[in-house]
């Protein structure tokens, strides 16, 4: 147990159920914050089940996590709640789709994301790390909001490597419009995520419908705009689509496949990026002296310019702040698959229909697999491979893993050194960010940090 005293040097938690809730305690619990459901033990075990509206099981263990993302894949195709929330927005795309219709996409949209091209993709991020630095200059002696600075320094990234060169692409209408959806599917509630039948009333899903038409028929005449005018000369991720093939099927993707999975790149890896760097600049102001030794190894390798690609090999202590970060507050907390067939994880009957969860936050503060997990230590990942596999999931793992993990290592990494370089982060009394996992985890209240200038 960890005494007062101690937890006073740990950075921001919740804590976790200590006894079952029953079902209207978790359904209120769970739209309050996902994570207050995970029970305790759930960092002490490889496995926990029980039986809600369905049988459920939570499983904290590398070898069960390992069958179910990558052995025996086809057997726990993605819940279906996970399906009822992004629909609306991204269609049967690379995120969504089961089975031959995934693999098709997949395929084709693996190219766009090979080093070289996220590579060659670098210089959007360098320019958008410049003027974040330039804005929160701006608010230097004050305290900032990083969490609000992150999130519209990873939109500039991620618009300007979709539909870059602004063809009839209104950008603020398209962060309105996925911002005020993101709102509305975070609302998912717990009889959702526990498999309650569509016929049982949610309270809260309401779907921003006319703004994600508008936003569709913006995309759609953007793409349709690029096949005329042809690609850019460092091509973007919609040129790379365009270009893009099943080697197998020769399949290409039409103009509502390539606006879905544009689309499905904006939701999945706006946000998520932008709660990765908030958590490191958070943890950052936390820890001083983590600060400090991560801003010396910025200062020395960028000087006063901002970072770009090729700075990458030589800001490891930074790439370990980020990766620590993600382990403590993973943005994609809580994965949910819905098993198909009989199966055997940990010694524990599965059965056809049961949900499956995956809950990140609570497998990477999982005592038997980390050491003193609550504990901020980036050293844990001085080298890689100490680390098992299927026990650090910030990205998913197996074929589905996460296609964009690259791309946003690499950003979240030219960023937050070009920051460091620049400024002090300090916390602001009061300010602590508690995190919230309702779609994915987020510092309630943002991230408020004293800002100075270097
Ligand atoms: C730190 C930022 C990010 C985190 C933490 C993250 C996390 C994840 C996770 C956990 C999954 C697997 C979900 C599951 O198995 O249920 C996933 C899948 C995916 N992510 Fe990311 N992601 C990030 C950034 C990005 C970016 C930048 C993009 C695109 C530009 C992206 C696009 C996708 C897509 C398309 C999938 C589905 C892949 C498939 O099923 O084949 N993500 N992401």
């Amino acid at each position: 147990m960890d005494i007062a005293p101690r937890n006073l040097a740990l950075p921001a938690r919740v804590p976790l159920a200590d006894r079952p809730l029953g079902i209207w305690a978790s359904f209120r619990t769970g739209q309050r914050n996902l994570l207050e459901l995970i029970p305790e033990i759930a960092t002490r075990q490889p496995m926990v089940s029980g039986r809600l509206v369905k049988r459920w099981h939570m499983v904290m263990d590398p070898g069960a996590n390992r069958r179910i993302l990558k052995e025996a894949l086809e057997h726990y195709p993605k819940s279906d709640v996970t399906k009822l929330i992004l629909t609306p927005a991204i269609g049967d795309s690379l995120f969504i789709a089961e089975g031959a219709h995934w693999h098709w996409q997949r395929r084709a949209a693996a190219p766009a994301f090979s080093v070289r091209n996220v590579q060659a993709l670098a210089p959007v991020m360098t320019a958008a790390a410049e003027r974040a630095a330039e804005r929160i200059a701006a608010g230097a002696g004050g305290a900032v909001n990083l969490l609000d600075e992150m999130v519209a320094t990873t939109f500039d990234v991620i618009s300007d490597v979709t539909f870059s060169g602004g063809e009839a692409f209104d950008r603020d209408a398209v962060h309105r419009a996925i911002d005020a959806y993101i709102a509305g599917a975070a609302r998912v509630s717990l009889l959702d995520i526990m498999g309650a039948p569509m016929w049982v009333p949610r309270p809260s899903r309401m779907f921003s419908a006319s703004a994600m038409r508008a936003m569709k028929t913006m995309a759609d005449a953007a793409i349709e705009h690029r096949r005329g005018a042809g690609r850019h000369d460092v091509p973007d991720l919609l040129d790379l689509l365009l270009e893009g093939e099943d080697p197998e099927t020769r399949r290409k993707m039409n103009t509502a496949e390539l606006r879905d999975n544009l689309l499905t790149f904006i939701v999945a890896g706006h946000e998520t990026t932008a709660l990765t760097l908030a958590w490191s600049l958070y943890l950052c102001a936390f820890d001083p002296g983590v600060q400090d030794r991560a801003r010396r190894e910025a200062k020395a390798a960028l000087g006063d310019r901002a970072a770009t690609v090729a700075d990458l090999p030589a800001l490891t202590y930074t790439r370990q702040v980020v990766d620590e970060a993600l382990r403590l507050y993973p943005p994609a907390a809580f994965l949910s698959r819905t098993a198909t067939a009989h199966d055997t994880l940990c010694g524990r009957e599965v059965r056809p229909g049961d949900t499956v969860m995956l809950p990140i936050y609570a497998l990477h503060r999982n005592r038997v697999l980390w050491s003193d997990p609550d504990r901020f230590d980036p050293d844990r990942f001085a080298d890689p491979k100490t680390i098992d596999r299927f026990a650090y999931l910030p990205f998913g793992g197996g074929p589905r893993i996460c296609i964009g993990a690259s791309f946003a290592l690499q950003e979240a990494v030219i960023i937050l050194a070009t920051l460091l370089a620049r400024f002090r982060f300090a916390p602001v009394p009061g300010k602590e960010p508690k995190p919230v996992l309702i779609l994915t985890l987020r510092p309630e209240g943002g991230v408020w940090l004293n800002v100075a200038g270097e």
